[in-house]
């Protein structure tokens, strides 16, 4: 039979390895990726019942694992810490302790390794008793305006303590300004504010507050946290933190969001984040772990999904191995 007459055959543009190279839209790197660390006050490493295959480090283990991070292209990292019971209180106020763990670790990594950049979250849900991140009243609500003055202080000591970007997740109103302003007043005027513009009130997050031991004694995050229906509210909140100060925003979680990403790819002039959760990792490793899917492949296309769908930075449980397969 004879070959239809067929000009346009966009298969041409994958007939080849080499080819299909020189086609691709979008590359992911390893220098997009950013690698969440939880650590905890111990001698020792333990590893996380609700997130297996992740650990909390004790401050020697998290050297170690930061060098071999970096070995294979990590460039940037964020810290969670898990603050001993004893430690948390209604007015969260170990969180800005100059020698607590967050602040600790920050002075040693920096020492260590004066060239990684270090992000640190700012909210209160792993000091505060109740454990949310804002401030709690008697009555059950969750204090705006007087939470920004803490968030203030835990930011200003994590900068003090060397970190190169603040993240403030908590999603009170104001607090990108508020931080800027504490900020520059102690002259931190280079430190970087990555804002958790857009976090969604999501289910992803389990295991993560696991992790932690931080999940809400009472209620739900759904009075700060975005309902997981809105798009438009995600630019609101992006433009008012631009106006604050931002210096980068971040969608969260990513995969069920991308829709999000890409909006606000298209009316955004900085950088946008996104944050690969700890629900979307147990996704794929519950998946590959039966053997139901092809775990490497699927990591890589999750990946440059969120990258294609206009996330210039990855934050992602994934960000060493995945930085290995790319710088190998
Ligand atoms: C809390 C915080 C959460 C995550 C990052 N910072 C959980 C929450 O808001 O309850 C979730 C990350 C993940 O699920 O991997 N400020």
């Amino acid at each position: 039979m004879n070959n239809q007459r067929l000009p346009i055959r966009p298969r041409r543009n994958r007939k080849s390895e080499a080819i299909r190279n020189l086609c691709r839209e979008t590359r992911l790197s390893h220098e997009s990726l950013i690698l969440p660390f939880f650590i905890h006050d111990k001698e020792t490493n333990e590893t996380i019942d609700s997130m297996p295959g992740c650990m909390r480090w004790s401050l020697p283990g998290l050297l170690d694992e930061i060098k071999e991070a970096m070995a294979v292209g990590i460039q940037s990292i964020v810290l969670f810490p898990a603050i001993k019971d004893e430690l948390k209180t209604p007015d969260a106020k170990e969180c800005f302790n100059e020698n607590g763990l967050v602040q600790r670790a920050v002075k040693t990594i920096k020492d260590n390794f004066p060239e990684l950049s270090v992000i640190t979250d700012v909210a209160l849900d792993p000091y505060n008793s109740d454990g949310h991140d804002g401030l709690v009243s008697e009555d059950g609500i969750i204090l705006n305006d007087a939470t920004l003055d803490v968030l203030c202080k835990q930011a200003t000591s994590h900068a003090e303590a060397g970190a190169d970007v603040i993240a403030p997740s908590d999603m009170m109103d104001g607090r990108v300004g508020a931080i800027r302003d504490s900020l520059d007043s102690a002259s931190f005027e280079n430190v970087s504010i990555m804002s958790y513009s857009a976090k969604f009130a999501s289910a992803y997050y389990g295991p993560f507050r696991g992790a932690l031991n931080s999940a809400p004694k009472s209620g739900d995050k759904k009075t700060y946290q975005m309902d997981p229906a809105n798009v438009k509210e995600a630019v609101r909140e992006v433009m008012l933190d631009i106006d604050e100060g931002a210096d980068m925003v971040m969608v969260k979680p990513a995969g069920p969001y991308l829709d999000v990403i890409s909006t606000l790819k298209d009316c955004v002039e900085i950088p946008i984040a996104a944050y690969q959760v700890s629900g979307e990792y147990l996704m794929i490793e519950s998946a590959c772990s039966a053997g139901w899917l092809d775990r490497r492949s699927v990591i890589m296309e999750s990946l440059i999904g969120i990258h294609r769908a206009g996330a210039s930075a990855i934050l992602t449980y994934y960000a060493k191995e995945a930085a290995s397969w790319l710088t190998q």
